[in-house]
């Protein structure tokens, strides 16, 4: 249903299991799959946050950013690997050599889905990420990468990837909800999915929240391919 990836990260000063738990529960049989990062890992431990998942087969992307040299991206995927965790990301800009090249060719033996990011939301992404974009995109094409992070803030930079890419790369767009982009953009700009967070799961109702996301991501589906 829809085309969304539902990122989980527990605000400050809520128990994190409980309330990944809670949100797991009502959303994994709505949700194209989910993604959980850095604070959430760090804050209940891989072992604990594994348990949530034991019986979800669907997409589980553990949003780590990976960016250091090829060998050590490699100990951590063989580390994910003995989890439910089928999807990883890590970032493009440490280049292919010793880094992505190596990392992609891991995440192939293992089956995990390995996503680069290519360009980000927040300001400093102009910074360094923009300026390469199109050889950040190129490199994840050479290593054969499953899919790239593109902002849906940014829906110009979005069908810029798409052009760049065609068919090879999935495209993954975060900001949508929270962070100003409305449902449905990153998807109109090229996207496969959209990654949604506290849109979703800062809602009292999280189920109600998603189907209203769904709802005006097929719609804007429908004005843009018309
Ligand atoms: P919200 O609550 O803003 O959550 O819907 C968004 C999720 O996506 C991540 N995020 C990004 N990841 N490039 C990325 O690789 C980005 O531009 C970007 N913007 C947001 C964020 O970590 C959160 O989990």
């Amino acid at each position: 249903m829809g085309k969304v990836i539902v990122a989980l990260d527990p605000p400050e000063g809520v128990n994190p299991l409980d309330w990944v738990k809670q949100r797991y529960t009502s959303l994994k049989d709505l949700a194209e799959g989910f993604k959980v990062g850095l604070p959430l890992t760090l804050r209940v431990g891989l072992g604990k946050l594994n348990e949530v998942f034991r019986d979800y087969d669907g997409l589980l992307i553990a949003d780590l950013k990976l960016a250091d040299i090829g060998d050590i991206m490699v100990n951590v995927l063989e580390g994910l690997s003995k989890t439910k965790v089928n999807g990883v990301i890590a970032h493009a800009f440490v280049g292919y050599e010793d880094g992505v090249g190596k990392l992609a060719l891991k995440s192939k033996e293992l089956g995990i889905k390995l996503i680069t990011v290519v360009s980000m939301s927040h300001k400093g992404s102009l910074e360094f990420m923009d300026k390469h974009l199109n050889e950040l995109v190129e490199l994840s094409i050479k290593a054969g990468v499953w899919g790239v992070v593109a902002p849906a803030t940014r829906p110009d930079v979005v069908k810029r990837v798409r052009a760049l890419a065609g068919d090879k790369l999935k495209i993954l767009t975060p900001g949508v909800g929270f962070q100003g982009a409305p449902p449905g953009v990153g998807i109109c700009a090229g996207a496969d999915y959209e990654i949604v967070g506290r849109a979703i799961t800062s809602a009292a109702d999280p189920i109600k929240a998603f189907h209203d996301i769904v709802l005006k991501q097929e719609e804007a589906i429908k004005e843009c391919v018309s």
